[in-house]
């Protein structure tokens, strides 16, 4: 990067351009020198890097880091204005510059007595009135109070949407569908989701279900996202073909914040359920896009559990000193990772870690990530063999104390969720002590 470019955007300073950023650019030649298994050899240092907050533990010890090497990242940290920034989110600046808007996720989960304002209004009691909004329908669909045209009662859901409005909500139904709690309140029920326009994924998404007991959800901020509303007008037809147009009112229900186009495509727009314009799509699982369809099939009450979840790691987000704030010191490793080590394994999300600066200016060093995994020990069995062989791949083992699904064989030394988690310690070992690879732990102590 040029200075001569630099002094055009009068207001842009590359962080590259800092002292802290070029003091860990010559402290990487150190760490080079260190094998990993010395550093695990510090109890120090190894007991230093381990923080839990809220039933979650994080190791860390594993990374290719000294103790100082945090504390120049902190100072990197600070130099980037992190802490401001953090600040600016929660109270609603217009952190988002290419589209000059609010990023407010954390108001979706936020407490109904808290204040959260964007362009000067609290946007809270939005958020609650939508919520309850969700509660009553689902409860309504759920209790068989809202029928279908033929009067039977919506026992399955369909939920079109692509991207944020289908990944996110997906990785909460994996989660839930093998909870105990889940599977007592989904009993009867199913939840299917279609994103893809492959014409063999609506088939899929179609198999065994009756269009007199389905509910369709359509999630689609503009209500114009071509694969969308493609695959929406593709059931919308599998319904008025069964059951007759008039039928569509009582089969389909919408998210989003175009109500006009919601009655154009035959849906009752009291039947619509808001979000707004700042809440990003990869973090709308917290909104009706991932609410909406997840109460209908576990009930809101099992829905706000998670959402209190999300507010709690907010708070800890918002309020924790770096050196105990989780999610920070994630971020910290993972900047640690890409643009001073140069491992370039990991993209959280769509579009994060773009090649630009928020200013728009190039950047002359790595920022994207390509992220990749497998659950369990399926891993172990395709991708673990080129890691263990020397490739290097920084990454994340993240394991649950207690299991959802407990399982006790007779005639076995211990529990099937124990042989899970004995790979789950060992693996990480054998990657640190034996070959170059770094991770860490994130434990998951549930309740
Ligand atoms: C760990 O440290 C101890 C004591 O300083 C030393 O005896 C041992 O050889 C070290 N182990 C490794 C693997 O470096
Ligand atoms: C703004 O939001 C859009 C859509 O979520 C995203 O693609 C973009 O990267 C965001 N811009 C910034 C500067 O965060
Ligand atoms: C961003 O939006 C605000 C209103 O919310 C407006 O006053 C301002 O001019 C906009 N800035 C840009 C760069 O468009
Ligand atoms: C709804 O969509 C139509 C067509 O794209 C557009 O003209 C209109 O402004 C939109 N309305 C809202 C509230 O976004
Ligand atoms: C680097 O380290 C962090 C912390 O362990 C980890 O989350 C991530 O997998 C790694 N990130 C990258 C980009 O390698």
């Amino acid at each position: 990067m040029s200075h001569e470019t630099k002094n055009s955007m009068a207001s842009s300073t590359l962080i590259s351009d800092t002292e802290p950023w070029k003091d860990l650019k010559g402290h990487v030649e150190e760490i080079k020198k260190t094998h990993l298994r010395d550093l695990m050899n510090d109890s120090t240092r190894c007991k230093s890097m381990i923080v839990e907050f809220d039933g979650i533990l994080l190791d860390y010890s594993r990374q290719r880091i000294y103790q100082d090497t945090m504390e120049k990242l902190f100072r990197l940290a600070e130099a980037a204005h992190l802490k401001q920034k953090i600040d600016k989110m929660f109270s609603g600046e217009h952190i988002n510059i290419t589209e000059n808007r609010s990023v407010l996720h954390v108001a979706l989960r936020a407490p109904r007595d808290k204040v959260i304002c964007s362009d000067g209004k609290n946007v809270v009691p939005d958020v609650w009135k939508v919520l309850d909004k969700i509660s009553e329908f689902a409860e309504r669909v759920r209790s068989g109070s809202w029928v279908g045209a033929t009067g039977k009662a919506l026992k399955d859901v369909i939920s079109v949407g692509i991207g944020g409005s289908f990944l996110g909500p997906l990785f909460v139904h994996t989660a839930l569908q093998t909870d105990p709690e889940g599977i007592e309140c989904a009993r009867g029920r199913q939840l299917r989701f279609l994103a893809n326009v492959d014409p063999v994924d609506v088939a899929r998404s179609l198999t065994g279900l009756n269009p007199e007991t389905t509910l369709v959800v359509v999630v689609s901020k503009t209500f114009t996202t071509a694969e969308t509303m493609l695959n929406a007008r593709t059931l919308r037809e599998w319904i008025s073909t069964a059951l007759g147009p008039q039928a569509v009112a009582k089969h389909m229900v919408a998210v989003s914040t175009n109500l006009t186009l919601v009655e154009k495509f035959g849906i009752d727009p009291n039947n619509a359920f808001a979000f707004w314009d700042w809440v990003g799509g990869r973090y709308s699982v917290c909104s009706a896009v991932g609410v909406l369809p997840l109460s209908l099939q576990y009930g809101f009450s099992v829905v706000q559990k998670f959402l209190k979840g999300a507010a709690s790691i907010d708070d800890h987000f918002h309020l924790t000193p770096f050196e105990k704030n989780i999610p920070v010191l994630l971020g910290l490793l993972s900047v640690w990772n890409v643009s001073f080590l140069g491992y370039p394994a990991r993209v959280s999300m769509e579009s994060n870690g773009k090649g630009v600066s928020i200013d728009g200016v190039p950047l002359p060093f790595e920022a994207g990530e390509i992220d990749f995994g497998e659950p369990g020990t399926n891993g172990q069995h395709s991708f673990y063999q080129l890691i263990h062989q020397g490739r290097v791949i920084p990454c994340d083992f993240i394991g649950v104390v207690k299991s959802q699904q407990p399982v006790y064989l007779k005639g076995e030394m211990v529990s099937n969720h124990d042989e899970l988690m004995s790979n789950f310690f060992a693996q990480p070992d054998a990657l640190a002590y034996g070959k170059v690879v770094y991770c860490t732990f994130l434990f998951l102590i549930l309740h």
